[in-house]
C-alpha cells in the first residue's frame, strides 16, 4: 500500500544491523579490510580507508570484492540504497575484472556515473574458481545526493546475479535485475588504516588488526518449526499452491466441504501462532513476531535482512505464510457493489457478492480502533485532515459501515487486526483449516509448474522429493489444482507449465532446468497471462503541522522503540504498537475528460518516505497523505518474467493514459486547495517552488507503485482477453484453477485484499459447485 521500492528510500538512521562488518586479513595480499562475507553466495566485500587525518588520500578508499565464478556480476551500493547512490558493479571477463561506477535515480537500469576515478590494483585475481577485484576508488566517498560517513558507520547494500551482463567485454553494458541482494552495516571508522599508503604501494605493512579469518555473518532468518506429516506420493483432491489470502480461504472452504486438500507454501512461518520466531529485541521472550505487531509495519521496509520478501520478484511480494497479508499495511475495506460490477470486468454471475462478503466479515470483522483498550493512538493528524477535507464538503463516516459510500467521505482507517495483533486469513481461516484431518499444510515447498497430459493436470512439480516421485504430487481421480501464488507467482507457474504468451514460454525454454518440465510444444496454451495488468498509481504529499507526532518517522520501532509504548503493548497488546501507520482514509469520485468515472483514495499517516524541500522544516511534525487512483483507471501494463525467470513488471502500469494523470493531478490540487485555511498546516513536499503538475510529471515511476497488482490471470468470458473463465478455471484446461489477486479484472475502490478475500469465498463456492470435480 505504500510507495516504496526494494532498495529505494530505505531509512537507516539509528538502525542496527543483523549483519555487520568485521575486520579480516586477506590471506593473498595481507591487507586488512573491514568488510562482510555474504554466506549465501560466498562473496566478500572489503574496505580500507585512509586515516581521518590524511589529506593526501581524502575522498578515497581501497576496496575488494572476492566472488566465486558463479557470481556473473556483483554490485555494491555504498550508501545502502539503489537510488541516488554510488553503485560499483564488477564481473570477470576473459581473465580480467571489468568494473563500472553506476548511478540510478530509481529502481531502473543504473547508468554509468562519471566522477569516481577507479584503478584496478595488481592484487586482483581471476582463476578457475574465483574472481577477486582489488581497487582504488578516488573521489568515491561523496556523490550526487550522498556520502559515506568515513568516521562513522552506515549501510552498504550488495547485489548478486547468476545471469551475465549483456556484453561482458563492455564496462558500460546493461544487465538484468539482480537475483539477490542484501545489506550489512559497514563500520567505516574501523576501516581506517595507517597502512593505507603501503597498500597502494602493494605492501601489506604491519597489520594493525588482529582478526585473520574472513568475517562470517549471523543470520536471523527463522527456521521451520512445522511438524506437518510427511507424505509420499499421496494424491489429493485439491492441491493449492500458495498460502496467501487466496490460497488460505480456498483451502479452508474446500476442506470444510470434506475435500482432501494439500496447501503448499514456498516460505515458512510468519506469526507466532504459526511458529514464527522473528521477534524484535524488545519483544524477546514473547511470541509476538514482526508479523504480529501492527506497529512494526513500517519496519518491513527498513529491515537489514528482509528475508520475507520474494527474492525472485522485483517488486514487493511476501514469500512466507500469509503472503502479502503477513507483511502488508492490513488496510481492510469491505468491497463495494461497484467493485464486483460488470463495469469493473466481472462476469454477471459474480455481481451478487453480498453473501460471500458476509461470509468473510463474519469470519474476519474489521476494526478502526485496533488497540485492545478500545482507544485510538497517534491520531493527531485526524482533526487536521478532517478540517482540510470538511472544507471541501467531505463528511466523516465509519467506513466499513457503509462500504458503498466512497464519494466525499473520510474516516478512521480500518484493518483486519484482531486482539491488537495481525489477524487476517492466517489467524482465522487457516486455523480452522489446519484443525481438519483432511488438510495437509506443507511449507518451504516451491512449486515450479503443473504436470500436464494435454489439457489435463495430473499433479504439481515441487522441489521436495519426499512428496512424490521426483517431487511430483499427484491428484486423485478428477482432482484439481488451484494456483494461489499471487499476481507474479501464479503467472510464473503458468509460464513454466507452457501456458501464456509465446515470448514468456520462450524464456522458460531458454532455461535448462525449467525447460525440461515444459509439456510438448503442441500442448502449449496461448493465453494473455500478465497482459493488461493494473496497480494503483500513488503520489505522496508531505505536510507539517504543529500538533503532529511524526513518531520519529518509525525509524526506531524495531531496535529502539519508545519504552512506554513498547511496555504498554507487551502488557496487553494496547497502545501505539497495536496499530499500523495509516490513520485516516478518504475517497472522492471524479469524471475524467473521457467521460470515465474514477475514484481517488487518500491514506494519511504520520511520517514520510521522503521529503524534498528547499526550506527548513520540523521533521518531528511531518505527515503524509498518499493519493491513489483506483476504481475506473484506464492505464494498463504488463508483467512477466525475465531471462533469469525473475518475476517483474515488463510495462509499468501507472499513468499510461494521460486522462488518469489529469484526474490524479486534479485530485491532488483539490486536496491542497484548503491548506491555507487550516492553521499551522504547511505542505513541504512538493513545496511552493514546485507545482503539483511538475511534481507528478517528474515523479519517479518506481515509487508510484502501490503493491496492488491485479489482472495477470483475469477472469472473463473470452480467452483472447482473459485467462480464467467465470468458474476461475484456466481456459483450455480441464482442472486448473486460479484463486488469487491475478483473477481480479480491474482494481477495486480501496486497497484490494478485502475485496480479494470476498472473491476467494465466491471462487471456492463456484469451484465446489462445478461438475466434474472430486
Ligand atoms: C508491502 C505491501 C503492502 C500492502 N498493503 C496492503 C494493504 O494495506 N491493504 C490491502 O488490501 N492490500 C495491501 N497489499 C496487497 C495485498 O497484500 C495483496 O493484494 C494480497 O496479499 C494478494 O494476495 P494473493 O493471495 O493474490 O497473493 P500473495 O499474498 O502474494 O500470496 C501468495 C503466496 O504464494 C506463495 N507462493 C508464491 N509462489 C509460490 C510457488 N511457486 N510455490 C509455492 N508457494 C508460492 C507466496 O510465498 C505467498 O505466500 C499490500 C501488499 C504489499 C506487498
Ligand atoms: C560457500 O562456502 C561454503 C563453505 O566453504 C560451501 O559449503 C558452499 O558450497 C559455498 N557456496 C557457494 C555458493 O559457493
Ligand atoms: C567527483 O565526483 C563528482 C560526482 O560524484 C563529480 O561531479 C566531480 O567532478 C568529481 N571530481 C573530480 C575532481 O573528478
Ligand atoms: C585517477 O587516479 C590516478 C591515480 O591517482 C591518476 O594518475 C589519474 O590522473 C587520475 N585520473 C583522473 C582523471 O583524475
Ligand atoms: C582463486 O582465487 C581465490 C581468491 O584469491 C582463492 O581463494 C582460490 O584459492 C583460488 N583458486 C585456485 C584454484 O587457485
Ligand atoms: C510461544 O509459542 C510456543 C509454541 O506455540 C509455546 O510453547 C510457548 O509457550 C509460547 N510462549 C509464550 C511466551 O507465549
Ligand atoms: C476549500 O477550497 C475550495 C476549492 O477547492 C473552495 O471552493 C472552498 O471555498 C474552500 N473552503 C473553505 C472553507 O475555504
Ligand atoms: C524448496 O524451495 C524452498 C523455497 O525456496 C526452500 O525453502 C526449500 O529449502 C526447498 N526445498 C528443498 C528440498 O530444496
Ligand atoms: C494422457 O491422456 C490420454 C487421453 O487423453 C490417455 O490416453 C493417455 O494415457 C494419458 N497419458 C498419460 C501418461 O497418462
Ligand atoms: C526535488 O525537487 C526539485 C524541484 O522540484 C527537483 O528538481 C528534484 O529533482 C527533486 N529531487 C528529488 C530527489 O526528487
Ligand atoms: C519540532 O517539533 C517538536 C514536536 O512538536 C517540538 O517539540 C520542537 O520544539 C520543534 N522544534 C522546533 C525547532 O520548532
Ligand atoms: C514559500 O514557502 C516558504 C516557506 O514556507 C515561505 O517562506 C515563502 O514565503 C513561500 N513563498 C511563497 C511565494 O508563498
Ligand atoms: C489489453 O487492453 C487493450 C486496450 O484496452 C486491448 O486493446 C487489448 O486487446 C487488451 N489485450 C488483452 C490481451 O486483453
Amino acid at each position: 500500500m505504500l510507495s516504496r521500492f526494494l532498495l529505494g528510500g530505505l531509512a537507516f538512521a539509528g538502525a542496527t544491523f543483523a549483519q555487520s562488518s568485521s575486520s579480516y586479513t586477506d590471506p593473498d595480499n595481507g591487507f586488512v579490510f573491514q568488510g562482510y562475507a555474504d554466506p549465501t553466495h560466498n562473496v566478500t566485500y572489503g574496505f580500507a580507508l585512509p586515516p581521518a587525518s590524511s589529506t593526501d588520500y581524502s575522498g578515497e578508499f581501497i576496496g575488494e570484492i572476492i566472488a566465486p565464478v558463479s557470481a556473473e556480476w556483483v554490485g555494491i551500493a555504498l550508501g545502502g540504497a539503489m537510488a541516488g547512490d554510488l553503485l560499483l558493479v564488477a564481473w570477470a571477463n576473459d581473465g580480467k575484472v571489468v568494473y563500472s561506477p553506476r548511478y540510478a535515480t530509481g529502481y531502473v537500469q543504473p547508468t554509468v556515473y562519471s566522477g569516481p576515478n577507479i584503478t584496478t590494483l595488481s592484487e586482483t585475481v581471476v582463476n578457475s574458481t574465483h574472481w577477486k577485484w582489488v581497487y582504488r576508488c578516488q573521489n568515491c566517498t561523496t556523490w550526487s545526493g550522498g556520502s559515506i560517513s568515513t568516521s562513522g558507520s552506515g549501510a552498504v547494500a550488495w547485489a548478486w546475479s547468476s545471469a551475465a551482463v549483456d556484453d561482458p567485454s563492455d564496462a558500460s553494458s546493461d544487465f538484468l535485475e539482480h537475483n539477490d541482494f542484501g545489506f550489512f552495516g559497514q563500520n567505516w571508522q574501523s576501516a581506517q588504516t595507517s597502512n593505507y599508503a603501503n597498500y597502494l604501494a602493494g605492501k601489506p605493512g604491519t597489520p594493525t588488526s588482529t582478526t585473520s579469518t574472513p568475517p562470517t555473518s549471523t543470520t536471523t532468518t527463522s527456521t521451520s518449526s512445522s511438524s506437518t506429516p510427511t507424505v509420499t506420493g499421496t494424491p489429493y483432491d485439491y492441491i493449492i499452491v500458495g498460502a496467501g489470502p487466496g490460497g488460505i480461504i480456498a483451502a479452508d472452504r474446500l476442506s470444510e466441504a470434506g475435500k482432501k486438500v494439500l496447501l503448499l507454501e514456498r516460505g515458512g512461518p510468519s506469526t507466532g501462532e504459526t511458529g514464527g520466531t522473528y521477534v524484535a529485541p524488545w519483544a524477546a521472550g514473547t511470541n509476538l513476531t514482526k508479523f504480529d505487531i501492527p506497529g512494526l509495519f513500517e519496519s518491513m521496509f527498513t529491515d537489514t535482512d528482509p528475508w520475507y520478501w520474494c527474492k525472485d520478484i522485483t517488486v514487493f511480494a511476501g514469500c512466507l505464510l500469509g503472503g502479502g497479508t503477513s507483511v502488508n499495511g492490513a488496510l481492510y475495506w469491505y468491497p463495494t457493489d461497484q467493485d464486483f460490477s460488470t463495469a469493473n470486468g466481472w462476469p454477471a454471475s459474480w455481481t451478487n457478492h453480498g453473501p460471500y462478503t458476509s461470509k468473510m466479515t463474519q469470519r474476519l470483522p474489521s476494526t478502526d480502533h485496533p488497540s485492545t483498550d478500545g482507544d485510538r493512538y497517534l491520531e493527531q493528524l485526524e482533526p487536521v485532515v478532517a478540517q482540510l477535507l470538511q472544507d471541501q464538503g467531505y463528511s466523516q463516516i465509519t467506513i466499513n459501515d457503509s462500504p458503498n459510500s466512497k464519494d466525499h467521505v473520510f474516516g478512521y482507517s480500518a484493518f483486519d487486526f484482531l486482539n491488537g495483533k495481525r489477524g487476517g486469513p492466517v489467524a482465522t481461516y487457516l486455523q480452522t483449516a489446519l484443525k481438519r484431518s483432511n488438510v495437509v499444510y506443507k511449507d518451504y515447498t516451491l512449486v515450479s509448474n503443473v504436470v500436464r497430459n494435454g489439457s489435463t493436470i495430473t499433479g504439481v512439480q515441487t522441489n521436495d522429493t519426499s512428496l512424490g516421485p521426483n517431487g511430483i504430487v499427484p491428484l486423485t481421480k478428477n482432482g484439481r489444482v488451484i494456483l494461489s501464488a499471487g499476481s507474479y507467482g501464479t503467472a510464473r507457474i503458468l509460464f513454466q507449465s507452457g501456458i501464456g504468451p509465446t515470448d514468456m514460454i520462450s524464456l522458460v525454454e531458454g532455461n535448462t532446468a525449467a525447460a525440461k518440465n515444459l509439456p510438448p510444444k503442441a500442448d502449449y496454451i496461448n493465453l494473455p497471462v500478465g497482459m493488461n495488468i493494473s496497480d494503483n498509481p500513488s503520489i505522496n504529499l508531505v505536510f507539517t503541522h504543529p500538533s503532529i507526532d511524526a513518531y520519529d518517522n518509525w525509524a526506531d520501532v524495531w531496535a529502539d522503540p519508545r519504552p512506554a509504548d513498547a511496555q504498554q503493548y507487551l502488557k496487553d497488546q494496547s497502545g501505539v504498537f497495536a496499530g499500523a501507520s495509516p490513520k485516516v482514509n478518504f475517497w472522492r469520485s471524479y469524471t475524467g475528460s473521457d467521460g470515465q468515472q474514477r475514484y481517488m483514495q487518500g491514506t494519511s499517516r504520520p511520517g514520510a518516505a521522503s521529503v524534498n524541500t528547499t526550506y527548513a522544516y520540523n521533521a518531528s511534525q511531518i505527515f503524509t497523505i498518499t493519493s491513489y487512483l483506483s476504481w475506473g483507471i484506464t492505464s494498463r501494463g504488463r508483467l512477466g518474467i525475465n531471462a533469469g525467470l525473475t518475476g517483474t513488471p515488463l510495462v509499468n502500469p501507472w499513468l499510461v493514459d494521460p486522462v488518469d494523470k489529469a484526474v490524479l493531478v486534479q485530485a491532488l490540487e483539490d486536496i491542497v486547495s484548503n491548506v491555507s485555511q487550516v492553521e499551522g498546516l504547511t505542505m513541504i513536499t512538493p513545496d511552493n517552488t514546485t507545482t503539483l503538475q511538475e511534481y507528478v510529471d517528474s515523479y519517479d515511476p518506481g515509487t508510484m507503485d502501490s503493491n496492488h497488482w491485479v489482472g495477470s490471470a483475469k477472469i472473463g468470458s473470452d480467452p483472447s482477453s482473459a485467462v480464467v473463465d467465470e468458474n476461475t478455471k484456466v481456459f483450455n484446461t480441464d482442472n486448473l484453477f486460479v484463486v488469487d489477486a491475478s483473477i481480479i479484472p480491474k482494481l477495486p475502490t480501496g486497497n484490494p485484499h478485502g475485496m480479494l478475500m470476498s472473491a476467494a469465498e465466491q471462487a471456492a463456492a463456484k469451484i465446489l459447485a462445478l461438475a466434474g470435480g472430486p
